[in-house]
């Protein structure tokens, strides 16, 4: 039987107004407003920018050149892993090396089809990025070998986040199809990123009954920590700052290092293993 108005229990307080019909998430039934307008630099407030013909040259060889970098990471990194497809301690880990492998090749895919926009010039950046082999790589991090297992936890745990700084940097840029293509890469990223910390951690706690020591997780961080570090590019690159103003990343090289040491210092502290100085065996002040 229905109930009176005046019979109803009073609702428990709410924090929150309802929101408006307009704001209904998707599974609600709502919608998705895209954002449309470049968010920061000179342009801000400007439509993005959804076809190359429309970018004023500078920014043109901008993206030309963070997408080859971009792609050559991926790449490269799918040559680290590739020992450790078949010699990774676990069968959980083999299955997560092999699943690594499969996203880093996608995010290497998603960033050759933007370069494939511009034509001839950017399909024979891609014909280069595919005859690169290791060792010929433009960032140092990505041209040293996975030894251990250890390695491959540091590596993970320490560059992906990295990477995942250098992709969130470019989320909502101005280029609509770079800012589109980067929720995915993110969510994939951050598995990785996991992985490799949870590497670290059994090897701390459980040492042999895992795979390698506690040791061998310590000198991992040693021999990675910098070169992570050293991703993000120096502190006081006018290109950084460029990039800001043309809408292209959020923070320069400096701002989007020290967030990043910011986060990461009490997550190795939490796993019990201990970071060097920041200008310890830097080569990219
Ligand atoms: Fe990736
Ligand atoms: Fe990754």
């Amino acid at each position: 039987m229905a109930r009176a108005p005046d019979s109803e229990a009073p609702s428990p307080p709410t924090t929150s107004t309802p929101a408006p019909a307009a704001s209904k998430s998707l599974r609600e039934g709502g919608t998705v407003e895209p954002i449309r307008e470049i968010l920061w630099g000179t342009s801000a407030g400007v439509r993005k920018l959804e076809t190359i013909e429309e970018m004023p040259t500078e920014m043109r060889e901008l993206v030309v050149r963070l997408m080859v970098v971009q792609a050559d990471t991926e790449f490269a990194s799918i040559q680290q892993h590739r020992p450790w497809l078949d010699n990774a301690p676990t069968l959980e880990d083999r299955w997560i090396e092999a699943r690594i492998v499969a996203d880093e090749a996608r995010h290497g895919l998603q960033a050759c089809k933007i370069l494939r926009e511009f034509g001839e010039e950017g399909q024979g950046m891609i014909d280069d990025l595919l005859k690169r082999r290791e060792g010929e790589h433009k960032l140092d991090a990505f041209n040293m070998k996975f030894d251990t297992w250890a390695d491959v936890g540091a590596f993970t745990c320490f560059v992906d986040r990295v990477g995942v700084y250098q992709l969130r940097a470019f989320q909502e840029c101005a280029y609509g199809p770079l800012a589109r293509s980067i929720p995915l890469m993110l969510s994939e990223e951050q598995l990785h990123l996991n992985f490799g910390y949870n590497v670290l951690k059994r090897m701390v706690k459980e040492g042999g009954h895992y795979a390698g020591s506690a040791e061998e997780a310590q000198r991992a961080v040693l021999r990675w920590y910098p070169r992570a570090l050293d991703m993000f590019g120096h502190s006081h690159s006018k290109t950084s700052q460029r990039a800001i103003d043309l809408g292209i990343k959020r923070w320069t090289n400096e701002e989007a290092r020290a967030r990043y040491i910011q986060e990461i210092t009490p997550l190795v502290a939490k796993i019990g293993l201990e970071l060097p100085r920041e200008d310890f065996d830097r080569r990219i002040p």
